[in-house]
C-alpha cells in the first residue's frame, strides 16, 4: 500500500547528538496522526527533515510514493506539504488577509510591471486573490478578522491564521507543531474543531500534541517518540494505555 507520507529509517545527527535514530512511520490520507513524546524526543526535527529545513543523514521520505528526501523546502511546499511552527512566524505588520494572500500560489503572471502597465488587470487578480483568501479564512473561522492587523487578534486566532496560511499553499499534508499550546479553553476547542474539519475534508495531518486528552480527541493514530526513536505507533487506545510509555512521558524516564 502506498502511504500519503512515509518516513523510513530517517537519522539526523547534530554534532555528537543523534536527534533522530532510524525513525520510521507513515501517514494515511485523511487521518490525524499525533506525534507525541517528551521534550527533546525529536518531534520538531522530524518536521524539519520532512519539510526540507534539514537534510537527513540517512533514510528516505516519500510523498505518495515519490521520494522527496533532500529536495529544497520550496519544492516540498509545491509538492503539497505544509507546516506550522512552534513560534508562529506571522507578518505582524500585515493584516490577517494579507498574511494569507502572500502564501497563495502565484500563477497569475502578476508583477510590478504588469501593475503599472495594466492596472485594471492587476486589480482583477488582486480581487480574485482576496476572494480565495477569504474562503480560506472562513475554513478556520477568521473571516470576520480579515482586515485586522495580526497584533489585534488573539493568540488563539493567530494560531488559526497559521493554519490558514498553510491551506493557502494548497497543502495535502499538514504538519502542525503544538497547535494547541498556550491556548485558552475556548481557543483550544476551536482548534480541535478546525483540525477535525480539515481531516473530514481529506487533509492528512501530523500533529505534535502534548495534551493526552486532546490526543484522544483528535488522533486516528499515535506515533510515540523518545530519544529520536519511534517506540510505538498505533491506535490511541493501544499506545496511551502502555504503562512503559506513560512512565517515559510523565516521568521523563529513560
Ligand atoms: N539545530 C540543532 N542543533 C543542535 N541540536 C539540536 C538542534 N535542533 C534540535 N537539537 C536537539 O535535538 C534533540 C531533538 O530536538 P527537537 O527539537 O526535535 O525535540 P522536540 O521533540 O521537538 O522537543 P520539544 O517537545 O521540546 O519541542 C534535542 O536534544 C535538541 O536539543
Ligand atoms: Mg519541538
Amino acid at each position: 500500500m502506498v502511504h500519503m507520507l512515509q518516513v523510513e529509517n530517517v537519522t539526523k545527527n547534530f554534532l555528537g547528538l543523534r536527534a533522530l535514530d532510524a525513525c520510521s512511520f507513515s501517514l494515511d490520507q485523511g487521518e490525524v496522526t499525533c506525534l507525541v513524546g517528551p521534550n527533546g524526543a525529536g518531534k520538531t526535527t522530524v518536521f524539519d527533515c520532512i519539510t526540507g529545513f534539514l537534510n537527513p543523514d540517512a533514510g528516505t521520505i516519500m510523498l505518495n510514493g515519490e521520494t522527496i528526501t533532500g529536495m529544497n523546502r520550496r519544492k516540498i511546499v509545491q509538492k503539497g506539504i505544509g507546516r506550522s511552527f512552534q513560534n508562529l512566524r506571522l507578518f505582524e505588520e500585515l493584516s490577517v488577509i494579507d498574511n494569507v494572500i502572500v502564501c497563495l500560489a502565484d500563477d497569475s503572471g502578476n508583477d510590478p510591471i504588469t501593475a503599472i502597465l495594466r492596472p485594471f488587470h492587476s486589480q482583477k487578480i488582486l480581487d480574485r486573490k482576496r476572494g480565495e483568501a477569504l474562503k480560506i479564512l472562513e475554513r478556520v473561522g477568521l473571516e470576520h478578522k480579515a482586515d485586522h492587523f495580526v497584533t489585534q487578534i488573539s493568540f488563539g486566532q493567530q494560531k488559526l491564521l497559521c493554519i490558514a496560511r498553510v491551506l493557502a499553499t494548497q497543502a495535502k499534508v499538514m504538519l502542525l507543531d503544538e497547535p494547541t499550546s498556550g491556548l485558552s479553553a475556548t481557543a483550544l476547542k476551536n482548534m480541535v474543531d478546525v483540525i477535525r474539519q480539515l481531516s473530514a475534508a481529506g487533509m492528512t495531518l501530523l500533529v505534535v500534541e502534548h495534551n493526552t486528552k486532546i490526543v484522544r480527541d483528535i488522533a486516528d493514530k499515535i506515533v510515540f517518540m523518545h530519544q529520536g526513536r519511534v517506540l510505538a505507533s498505533g491506535v490511541p487506545g493501544d499506545v496511551l494505555e502502555r504503562r512503559d510509555l506513560a512512565d517515559i512521558y510523565f516521568g521523563g524516564g529513560n
